[in-house]
Formats: C-alpha cells, sequence, structure tokens
C-alpha cells in the first residue's frame, strides 16, 4: 500500500528508468495488485518508456497530451488551480492502463502521464499556495495524495503501490510528490558529485543542512508547521554501476565506496529518516546489516538498458538477439542481459 518517490535532486542519475523497470517488474511479481506510476516529472521519460519508448510511446504522449480534455498530469493540476482548496475528487479520470498501450507490460500497470505543462504551471501552484486560506501550503501539498486517493477509491482494491518518478529540481511539483510519498528510493550513479547529493536531500526535506545555521527549505519549514511527514528514506540505489577492466572497476570502487561512507554517515546521525523494512525488522547494528537493508547496487546493462527504454520493453522480458529500434538493427546480448536483470529482480523482491 505504500507510495514510494524516487528522487535524487541530481539530475541523470536513472530516476526514470529504474521507476519504469521497477514499477514493471513489481507489476509482474504482484499479479493481485494494482501498481500505479505517478510522472511527475515533466520531461516525461517514464511515461514515454512505459507507453513504448522513443517511437510508440513518444506518439501515445503527444497524442494523450492534445486532446482537449489531457489525461495527464497537468490535466488534473488544471482541475486543482480551479479548486485549489476544495478536492473536486475527480482523478480517477487522470489515469490509464498501460498495457493499452505497450503489450510488453503488465495488465495490473497504471500510469498519471507526466505532462510538459507542468513547467508552465508551476508558477500558478505556487500561486496557490499563498494567500490563500491559512492552511493554503498544506491544502496544495495534498493535490497528488487527493489524486492517488482517487484512484485508489475508483479501484476498491486492498493491494495498490505507487510509484511517483520525479524531477531532479526541488520545486513546487517535486514537493507535491515529497507530501504525497511515505518512502524515498534514491538513486545515484558513480561519480564524485553524487556524494554531495547524498546530504543534499537531506537538508532540503529533513532541514539537516550541511552548514549549522544555513537557510532551511520552505518545504521543510512547513511541513513542520504544519505537521506534513516527509517521506523516509527506503534506500539508496548505485545505478550504472560497471566493471569494463580492472582500472574502472577499482576505479568505480573508490568512489562507491566513498558514497558508501557518506550514507553511512548519515544513518548514524539521522537514523529516524529511514524507513525500517521489511516491517517487523530490528534496525541494523552494524554497516553489513545497513548495507543489506538500505544500499542497492544495478549494473550498467549498457546497449540491453539502451533497448529497453527505447522499446518501451521492461528489462525482464527483453530477450537476447536483434532488434529494430528506428529501422535499425541492434544486437543485445545475453552477457548484458544477465547483469541487470538479476539486480532488478532482487531489488523488487525488497520492495513490499
Ligand atoms: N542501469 C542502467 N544501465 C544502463 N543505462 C542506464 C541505467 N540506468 C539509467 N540508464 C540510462 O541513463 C540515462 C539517464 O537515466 P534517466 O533518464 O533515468 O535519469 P534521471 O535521473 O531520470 O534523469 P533526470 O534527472 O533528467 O530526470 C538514460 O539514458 C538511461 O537509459
Ligand atoms: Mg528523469
Amino acid at each position: 500500500m505504500a507510495v514510494y518517490a524516487i528522487w535524487n535532486n541530481k539530475g541523470g542519475v536513472g530516476k526514470s528508468y529504474l521507476t519504469f523497470q521497477i514499477a514493471s517488474e513489481y507489476a509482474k511479481t504482484h499479479p493481485n495488485a494494482k501498481v500505479l506510476v505517478v510522472d511527475l516529472c515533466p520531461q516525461a521519460n517514464a511515461s514515454s518508456m512505459l507507453l513504448g519508448g522513443i517511437i510508440k510511446g513518444e506518439q501515445s504522449l503527444v497524442a494523450i497530451a492534445s486532446k482537449p480534455r489531457r489525461r495527464t498530469i497537468a490535466g488534473y493540476v488544471d482541475e486543482r488551480i480551479r479548486s485549489p482548496y476544495v478536492s473536486p475528487k475527480v482523478g480517477a479520470k487522470f489515469f490509464l492502463k498501460v498495457s493499452e498501450y505497450n503489450d510488453q507490460v503488465p495488465g495490473n500497470l497504471f500510469l498519471v502521464v507526466g505532462d510538459e505543462g507542468l513547467e508552465v504551471q508551476a508558477s500558478r501552484v505556487s500561486n496557490a499556495t499563498n494567500p490563500g486560506p491559512t492552511d493554503a501550503w498544506r491544502i496544495v501539498h495534498s493535490w497528488i495524495s487527493d489524486l492517488i486517493a482517487d484512484i485508489r477509491h475508483s479501484w476498491n482494491v486492498t493491494d495498490s503501490t505507487v510509484f511517483i518518478d520525479c524531477n531532479p529540481s526541488f520545486s513546487v511539483y517535486t514537493e507535491l510528490a515529497m507530501s504525497a510519498s511515505d518512502r524515498l528510493i534514491i538513486p545515484f550513479s558513480a561519480d564524485g558529485s553524487s556524494k554531495r547529493a547524498v546530504r543534499a536531500v537531506l537538508a532540503l526535506l529533513y532541514g539537516d543542512t550541511r552548514v549549522q545555521g544555513a537557510e532551511q527549505s520552505e518545504f521543510y519549514l512547513n511541513s513542520q508547521k504544519f505537521r506534513m511527514s516527509a517521506p523516509k528514506i527506503y534506500n539508496y540505489v548505485g545505478n550504472r554501476l560497471t566493471q569494463m577492466n580492472l582500472a574502472a572497476a577499482n576505479a568505480f570502487k573508490t568512489v562507491v565506496d566513498e558514497i558508501g561512507k557518506e550514507i553511512w554517515s548519515v544513518w548514524q546521525s539521522n537514523p529516524n529518516q529511514f524507513a525500517i523494512h521489511p516491517a517487523g525488522q530490528p534496525a541494523p547494528r552494524s554497516r553489513a546489516e545497513f548495507r543489506r537493508m538500505f544500499q542497492v547496487e544495478i549494473n550498467d546493462a549498457n546497449t540491453a538498458s539502451v533497448v529497453s527504454g527505447a522499446l518501451g520493453f521492461p528489462i525482464s522480458s527483453l530477450a537476447a538477439g536483434t532488434k529494430t529500434l528506428a529501422g535499425k538493427r541492434i544486437m543485445v546480448n545475453q552477457s548484458q542481459l544477465d547483469r541487470q536483470k538479476p539486480n532488478i529482480r532482487q531489488f523488487v523482491q525488497t520492495i513490499d
């Protein structure tokens, strides 16, 4: 029943790609559950992959966004700009069944499509938080929770899991995603700048600033004021890890170890910001236990990943062999698939 946000305010770390892979895998391995992806990124990359990739998916995105009543996230936000403080309870009009567009994904996977219109709406959303009723900020920051509640209500099921793909920037729509989610998945890549991002997220969400006395985010201050919760860290996902040759492997390992140390020190100073899982498990007592609970590693699958995203084939349903992509024939090797399929499968087994 949880709502997961996939976010890091560092760009290009694999948020959208992982949203696509984990939501598809989760739906496949939980056939009795309903799985919803809310694409809160104006770039709509996760939507494009889910709807069939760079040709078919992009065509569908244009077709969906061109209709007068857009069945997209921006369509819903438009309704809320018109009725900011009273939920019109129309969220169930704004999702679609992904398998009607892409037969490679399971039938229990649903999507609120991303829309570049979010960018234009952002200032109007911010304006709705102030002025207005005294708790305008709280009500506006409940819009995405309202949307999810409407959709869940229309399903009338007990078992539904939601994944929200976010934009890297801590814009108002990312804030709305944070207020709507219980758990946070933080992808990072094995480069030096990912180390900074580990703490940047903490400052923005939990007010734990790097420098003592530094100004705190509006999001943190208002979440405190209105007693709204921020999501708890579910895990840090080292993505696109690779082992090309010994020298590269050593370089990667050194950087990943440095980032690992940073994450470990975050846990030591902020254990309350982490979501202990699975339920009933004791808190980790050693670094090894911590790693098992909160750190995930996903390999770089090279061509297989490119083909997976570009064709909208989840990695678990992609077979080795020659694929046709935009008229060109591309070879996907079994060895590339073997590098990533087990990672995604095992990662999704830890999501409840
Ligand atoms: N494990 C992986 N193996 C190979 N390629 C990957 C992997 N994860 C992501 N990629 C590729 O890396 C690129 C960036 O990924 P993605 O767009 O998902 O990042 P993002 O964090 O969503 O970016 P943004 O911050 O712009 O939203 C994409 O081309 C994606 O296909
Ligand atoms: Mg993205």
